[in-house]
C-alpha cells in the first residue's frame, strides 16, 4: 500500500505543474451548515490559509492532491474561491496562463488565468452532482503553448445537511395480536437522508416516538417498534395511532428531523367466552308446524370477532331433547332451534330444553380464565291447530263376496277429529276411484255398501279413497286407501278347455286313447280346481267308448271295442259331464264329436271320407249358417214362386170353399192390420206343416235337432 501511494505521488509530481491546491480553513474548521462565514480573500490570504490547512487537512484526513472540495449549497455575494492553480515551472521571463477546461468549466468554476485562482461561479447542490471532473493546463501567455500535458482533477462539492430525513413508504400500517407480551415487535420503519451517509453526521437518523406512548416503543437506531404495555386488549381499544420522527445529526440539536404516522390494529384473540343475551327464552310454536322448521333462535354474544367468537349450539338438557334439534348458524353466529318430530298438542304442551353455545376455537392461553360457553333455558309451548280427521288406520283392506246382496255391508272405516273441539265427521267416496260407482259409503258412521253386484271374474279388486271431512271446518279433509278384494263364489261351471275334435281309426285297438281333453272354470277356489268327469246317466254302458281321468284333471277318452267302421257309423256324439269342485258343485256337459277314420298302419289318420248328407254335422258354425243362408234364399224363391202360381190360379182357389187356411192367407197378402196378424198366428197354429210355419220351424228344428237326434 506505501508502495502504490509513492506511486501516485511520483506519477503526480512528474509534471512539472503541481497543482498547489488551497482551501478556505474555514471548510474543515466551521461546523458544515455555518459554511456561509466563508468569504473571499485576498490571494495573498488564500495562501497562507492554504498552508495551514494543508497541515491541518494531513494531519485530519489522508491529502488527495487532484482533489478540490467546495461547499455545496454557498450563497455568499462573491463567489466562493474553490482553489488556486500553481506551476514550479520558473515565470521568469515567460508569463504562465492556466487554462481549465472539463464539467462546469467557465459555466460553474471560472479561473483566472493569471493567477490559478478557481472560482465557483454558482450554487452548488451535493445531491444534484456531488462531483465534477477538469483538466488544468499551463500554457505560454503568449504562444498559448503547453508547458506541459494537461491535468485531470476533481472537484468534490461537499455536504452540508441540508436534507432532512424522509420516510418514503409512510403512512405504516401494522397489526400485532391482542394480549400480547411487553416487547413484542410490531414492525419497523425506515426513514432516509439525503445528505452524505459516509461523510459527517448529515445523514446519520436517530428515530424516536412523538405519539403513541406509552403503548408502543422504538428502538433508536433499528426503527423496529414493539409494544411498550403487556396485554393489550383489542376489546378496549382496537386502534392506535404512532407518531414517529426521524431526526438526523444523531439526533442532536440542530439536526433535521421528519415524521410519519404507523397505525396500528390489534388483532383478535380468543380471550372472551360467549355468553348468551337472555337465560331464559320463550317459543311457542303450532302442533302442526311442519318438521325442520325453525321454531326460534337463541344467540351467545361473544365480543371477540371473527373464527373467535365463533360458537357451537347444542342442547344439553330438557324434556325435548328427543323432539328438537338445535343447528349452529356460522353467518349469523346463532343457533337455531328446529322441530324434529312430530308435535301433538292434545298430548304435551310444552317443553323445556337447556341450551349451550361454546366457542370453537379456544387458545389454551386463556383457559385458565374459565370455561369458554355458556348456558340458556328455552321454553317451548305448543299451540293448539286445527287438525285433519285421522282414521283409525293408514289403509283398510276389506273383503267381500262377490254374489253379496247389494246394500251389504262390506267393512266400515272410522275417523277423530283430534283437536280438543273435535268436530263430528262425514265419509264419502272418492267417486274418481270409484267410477262405476260400485260403493256407497254411510256419511255419518262410514259403512261402506254394496251399490252394484260384482263379478270377481271381471274384477278382483276395487282400490277406492274414502274422504274424511270435518264438519265445522270443511278445509280440514284427510283420504284413506281402501282396497276391496272380491272373493270368489262358484257360480261358474267347468267346460271343455278348447273345441276338441276327436278321430277314431278304423283299425284302432280296444282301449285305444283316442282323445284327452282337459276342462277349464273362471272361478278361482281357494284349493285349486278339481274336476269330475262323467258320462251321462243314460250313457253310462256306453257300448264304444269309455272315459278315464288322469292324474292331471284331463281325461282320456278310450274306444271299447275295435271294428268301427265309418261306412256304418261316421261320427259318434259322446257328451261329457264336468263338474267341479265348489260347494255346491256347478257342472255342464260339453259333447266331443268322435269321426271314424281311415288310418295307416302306425295310426295316422289318412282319410275322413264324409258324405254329402252329414257334412253339416262336422262343420263349424260359419260353414252352417252360410249353408243355412242357401236353403233360405231358396225357400224364398220357391214362395215366390207358389205365390205367383196362387195370383195365376185365384179363380180356382176362390172357389174352392174347403180351405179356410187359403182365404186367410190370400188377406194377409193383401195386407190389413190387427186381424191380418191373427190371422196368420191362428194358420199357423192350425197347420204347424204349412208353407207360413215351415220356415222357422225347420229352421229351429235343424239347428237343435241334429244333436238331440243324434243324441
Ligand atoms: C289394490 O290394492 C291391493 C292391495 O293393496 C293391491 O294388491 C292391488 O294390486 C291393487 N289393485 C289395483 C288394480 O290397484
Ligand atoms: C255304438 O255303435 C253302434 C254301431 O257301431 C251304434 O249302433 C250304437 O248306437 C252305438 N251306441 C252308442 C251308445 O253310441
Amino acid at each position: 500500500m506505501p508502495e502504490r501511494l509513492a506511486e501516485t505521488l511520483v506519477d503526480l509530481w512528474t509534471p512539472l505543474i503541481i497543482l498547489w491546491i488551497t482551501l478556505p480553513s474555514c471548510v474543515y474548521t466551521a461546523p458544515m451548515n455555518q459554511a456561509h462565514v466563508l468569504t473571499t480573500g485576498s490571494p495573498l490570504e488564500l495562501s497562507r490559509q492554504s498552508e495551514d490547512m494543508r497541515i491541518l487537512s494531513r494531519s485530519k484526513r489522508g491529502w488527495v492532491w487532484n482533489q478540490m472540495f467546495v461547499l455545496e449549497e454557498f450563497s455568499g455575494p462573491e463567489p466562493i474561491l474553490v482553489g488556486r492553480l500553481h506551476t514550479d515551472l520558473d515565470p521568469g521571463s515567460k508569463k504562465i496562463k492556466y487554462i481549465l477546461s472539463g464539467d462546469g468549466a467557465g459555466t460553474i468554476f471560472q479561473i483566472n488565468d493569471i493567477t490559478g485562482d478557481i472560482h465557483a461561479i454558482k450554487r452548488l447542490d451535493r445531491e444534484e452532482k456531488a462531483e465534477y471532473t477538469l483538466t488544468a493546463q499551463a500554457v505560454d501567455f503568449e504562444t498559448n503553448k503547453p508547458l506541459e500535458p494537461p491535468s485531470e482533477f476533481i472537484i468534490k462539492v461537499q455536504d452540508i445537511n441540508d436534507n432532512a430525513p424522509e420516510f418514503l413508504n409512510g403512512p405504516y400500517h401494522a397489526t400485532v395480536p391482542e394480549m400480547s407480551i411487553l416487547g413484542t415487535s410490531v414492525t419497523n420503519v425506515t426513514a432516509t437522508d439525503a445528505d452524505d451517509p459516509v461523510y459527517g453526521n448529515s445523514a446519520k437518523l436517530v428515530y424516536s416516538i412523538l405519539e403513541g406512548q406509552p403503548y408502543f416503543s422504538i428502538e433508536p437506531e433499528t426503527a423496529i417498534i414493539k409494544t411498550a404495555l403487556p396485554n393489550m386488549d383489542r376489546e378496549a381499544k382496537e386502534e392506535y395511532l404512532v407518531v414517529i420522527q426521524a431526526k438526523d445529526m444523531g439526533g442532536h440539536s440542530g439536526g433535521l428531523s421528519g415524521t410519519t404516522t404507523l397505525t396500528v390494529t390489534l388483532t383478535d384473540v380468543n380471550d372472551n367466552p360467549p355468553k348468551f343475551a337472555q337465560s331464559l327464552y320463550h317459543f311457542s310454536v303450532p302442533e302442526d308446524v311442519v318438521l325442520g322448521t325453525a321454531i326460534g333462535r337463541v344467540k351467545a354474544n361473544d365480543q371477540d370477532i371473527g373464527e373467535n367468537a365463533q360458537s357451537s349450539y347444542d342442547i344439553i338438557d330438557g324434556d325435548g331433547t328427543a323432539l328438537f334439534e338445535i343447528t349452529s348458524d356460522a353467518q349469523a353466529q346463532d343457533g337455531v332451534i328446529r322441530l324434529r318430530k312430530p308435535l301433538d298438542f292434545e298430548t304435551k304442551k310444552s317443553y323445556t330444553l337447556k341450551v349451550e353455545a361454546a366457542n370453537i376455537h379456544i387458545d389454551p392461553r386463556f383457559s385458565s380464565r374459565g370455561p369458554f360457553k355458556d348456558t340458556a333455558t328455552v321454553k317451548i309451548v305448543v299451540e293448539d291447530a286445527d287438525e285433519p280427521p285421522v282414521f283409525s288406520s293408514p289403509t283398510y283392506l276389506l273383503e267381500v263376496h262377490e254374489n253379496a246382496a247389494l246394500n251389504s255391508v262390506i267393512g266400515q272405516v272410522t275417523a277423530r277429529d283430534p283437536d280438543i273441539t273435535s268436530s263430528p265427521i262425514r265419509f264419502s267416496i272418492d267417486r274418481h276411484t270409484d267410477l262405476e260407482r260400485q260403493f256407497n259409503i254411510n256419511a255419518d258412521d262410514g259403512k261402506i255398501t254394496l251399490a252394484t253386484p260384482l263379478d270377481r271374474e271381471l274384477s278382483v279388486w276395487h282400490n277406492i279413497t274414502i274422504i274424511a271431512t270435518e264438519i265445522r271446518n270443511h278445509s280440514q279433509i284427510s283420504r284413506v286407501p281402501v282396497a276391496i278384494k272380491v272373493l270368489d263364489v262358484n257360480d261358474n261351471a267347468p267346460e271343455f278347455a278348447s273345441e276338441y275334435e276327436a278321430f277314431l281309426c278304423e283299425n284302432g285297438k280296444p282301449g285305444q286313447v283316442i282323445q284327452t281333453v282337459s276342462a277349464m272354470d273362471k272361478d278361482d277356489p281357494k284349493n285349486g280346481h278339481f274336476f269330475l268327469y262323467s258320462l251321462l246317466p243314460e250313457m253310462v254302458n256306453n257300448p264304444n267308448f269309455t272315459i278315464k281321468k288322469n292324474e292331471d284333471n284331463s281325461l282320456s277318452i278310450l274306444a271299447k271295442h275295435n271294428g268301427f267302421n265309418r261306412q256304418k257309423q261316421e261320427v259318434y256324439l259322446l257328451p261329457i259331464v264336468i263338474s267341479d269342485s265348489g260347494n255346491p258343485p256347478l257342472s255342464s256337459t260339453s259333447t266331443l264329436t268322435i269321426r271314424v277314420c281311415g288310418c295307416s298302419n302306425d295310426g295316422v289318420v289318412q282319410s275322413c271320407n264324409v258324405e254329402a248328407y252329414v257334412l253339416p254335422i262336422g262343420l263349424s258354425m260359419g260353414a252352417l249358417i252360410a249353408i243355412l243362408a242357401c236353403i233360405i234364399l231358396l225357400l224364398v224363391i220357391v214362395v215366390l214362386f207358389v205365390t205367383l202360381r196362387r195370383h195365376k190360379n185365384e179363380p180356382l182357389i176362390i172357389k174352392d170353399d174347403e180351405d179356410v187356411r187359403e182365404n186367410i192367407i190370400r188377406y194377409d197378402d193383401e195386407g190389413g192390420g190387427e186381424e191380418d196378424t191373427e190371422a196368420f198366428d191362428i194358420a199357423t197354429l192350425q197347420n204347424p206343416d204349412g208353407i207360413n210355419g215351415f220356415l222357422p220351424h225347420y229352421r229351429r228344428g235343424f239347428l237343435r235337432g241334429i244333436p238331440e237326434n243324434a243324441a
